[in-house]
């Protein structure tokens, strides 16, 4: 396995690509270890803390790094080439930036958008900027972060680029908890409240139709106080409500600050049967 910091000597076209921030963990080794046994092609990890997207600049100055320690993971996880560009590799200071097609699933007033908004601008710029970077033929991203999984697939269609975008499968603590870097900012009692986010999905579950699904969430995330920035049940592609009597698949979602840290999580949603 090499690393490369930029994209001079790359030579990556027609790899399998798993963009990320770095300060991996299981979840993004799990992405690695899909590509590698889904392709022969070239593996290529991005190891890329993205200015743009991040809405607090204090949020992407305390933003984990450790380049060698991330290198180390991906070899063991199958990767070939771990690419950690500079800033100035991936936005030249010297060419404008080019403009990118937002798909609308990036812009849903009750959903990522509400608390983070221009975050899916950052990132369609630049995993535009990476797929340019690199040409992969197939770009893996986690089901961890299902809005942006989203609209890297929409965004994909609208600029008619040859990728096939595969999804990785949430990777959960063993008490539920969605593996996220954010998890580290936890101490011990927010640890434990956390957990509310998957009783939140498994509650919904029970629910017969989304709107009591919602108050079920609610009411799991209510009872550790957590500061919730939604908890809703859409149309797993589109983001958008469901239309009623819909056999289109559907997925619950849920965003909370728990102990001032932002955690997301969702889950494949479908109607209990009545009997
Ligand atoms: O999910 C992430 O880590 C980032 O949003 C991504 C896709 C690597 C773009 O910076």
């Amino acid at each position: 396995m090499r690393i490369e910091l930029t994209a001079d000597k790359l030579n990556a076209a027609g790899c399998a690509l798993i963009p990320t921030m770095g300060a991996l963990h299981e979840g993004h080794l799990s992405l690695v270890r899909l590509a590698r046994a889904r392709t022969d092609r070239p593996v290529v990890a991005t190891v890329f803390v993205n200015p743009t997207q991040f809405n607090d600049p204090a949020d992407l100055e305390r933003y984990p790094r450790d380049l060698e320690r991330d290198a180390v993971l991906c070899a063991e996880a199958g990767a070939d080439i771990v690419f950690a560009p500079a800033v100035e590799t991936v936005y030249p200071p010297d060419q404008p930036r080019q403009p990118v097609t937002i798909p609308p699933v990036a812009h849903l007033p009750q959903l990522e958008d509400a608390g983070r908004p221009g975050h899916f601008e950052g990132v369609c710029q630049v995993v535009s900027r990476l797929f340019d970077l690199c040409q992969p033929v197939a770009a893996v991203f986690g089901e961890k972060d299902w809005q942006q999984l989203q609209t890297v697939r929409a965004m994909v269609t609208l600029q008619h680029r040859p990728i096939d975008i595969w999804a990785g499968p949430i990777v959960r603590e063993s008490d539920g908890l969605a593996m996220s870097s954010r998890n580290t900012h936890l101490d011990d009692k927010h640890r434990l409240d956390a957990r509310a986010l998957y009783r939140a999905l498994n509650a919904s579950t029970n629910a017969p139709d989304p709107s009591s699904a919602e108050a079920l969430m609610h009411a799991e995330l209510e009872a550790i106080n957590a500061d919730i920035q939604y908890a809703a049940v859409r149309d797993a592609e589109t983001l958008m409500p469901l239309v009623e009597h819909t056999d289109r698949p559907a997925r619950a979602l849920v965003c909370a600050f728990v102990g001032g840290v932002r955690l997301l999580d969702n889950a494949p949603w479908q109607p209990r049967r009545q009997d």
